[in-house]
């Protein structure tokens, strides 16, 4: 049999949204058998505690604060694999959403190190899941888009409105809080109902969880409220509203509406 991890390999491994209840069994096994572990600023202390035989190296960006670039985090990976570590890089959520696995794995293959990629869970599945709503609906909500609104400084975040406002489907919004009022007038501009519901979910499956539920003509006030630090996944569209109206969130929906404008 192929073994798992042998010195000189790289797995790319997601975190899943912070609570270790939501690792996979794999990569728990794989947190175990690292002796270096380069991992993003979100990934929780009780989940490096999973690891206590590893050199630890924090390679995280916050709000766009950067402490490590891109290409230097592709070479101290392949540095290390190339000393004949056992290389894990240790990622929030899944790997392969908005998580830059695609240099990473490049870098790899430029110097010939093996890498491979251990699966998590994705924020807006786990948002989902603690706001129990669906991210499809039968008849209702029969595509899921997943987009990012990070731009850089002064930049306007580059979509399709007119399509996706057109789109009955669900939007999962990583990194969407700074740009929230936009997202909400350009998707209205393009034809969606200032009424679409949404679902605002932040630091979501941690000890300082916060759900925020309310109208898209609402999502610049809802988000007033978050911190720029805290991540936060935006959930818009009719499927988010399931299970929603029997919650304590309906007040909030309805203070949001009624006093909600989309500023700027
Ligand atoms: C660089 S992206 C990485 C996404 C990650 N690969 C995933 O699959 O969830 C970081 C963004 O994911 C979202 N995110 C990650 N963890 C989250 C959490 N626990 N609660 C809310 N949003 C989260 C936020 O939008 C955050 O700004």
């Amino acid at each position: 049999m192929v073994e798992e991890f042998p010195a000189g390999m790289v797995w790319l491994v997601g975190a899943g949204p912070g609570d270790p209840d939501l690792l996979s069994r794999k990569a728990e096994r794989l947190l175990g058998r690292a002796d270096i572990i380069f991992h993003d600023a979100l990934v929780g202390r009780s989940i490096l505690a999973m690891a206590p035989q590893a050199e630890m190296v924090n390679v995280g960006k916050r709000a766009g604060r950067h402490s490590k670039d891109q290409r230097t985090i592709d070479r101290l990976i392949v540095e290390a694999a190339l000393a004949g570590r056992h290389v894990l890089r240790l990622k929030g959520g899944d790997p392969s959403i908005f998580g830059r696995s695609t240099e990473e794995i490049a870098a790899c293959a430029e110097h010939g190190v093996p890498v491979r990629i251990c699966p998590g869970i994705t924020a807006a599945s786990a948002a989902a899941a603690q706001g129990l709503a669906s991210l499809t609906l039968r008849g209702m909500a029969r595509q899921l888009t997943f987009l990012t609104a990070h731009a850089r400084r002064g930049e306007a975040i580059e979509h399709d409105w007119e399509a996706l406002g057109r789109a009955k489907g669900t939007l999962a919004i990583y990194m969407g809080r700074a740009a929230a009022a936009d997202i909400a007038r350009n998707l209205i501009a393009a034809g969606r109902d200032p009424a679409t519901p949404v679902l605002i979910a932040v630091n979501v499956s941690l000890p300082n969880e916060r759900l925020l539920r309310g109208r898209l003509d609402a999502l610049a006030f809802l988000v007033r409220a978050i911190g720029q630090d805290d991540p936060t996944l935006l959930l818009i569209g009719e499927a988010v509203h399931c299970g929603l109206a029997a919650s304590s969130g309906e007040g909030i929906v309805k203070e949001a509406a009624g006093r909600a404008a989309i500023s700027g």
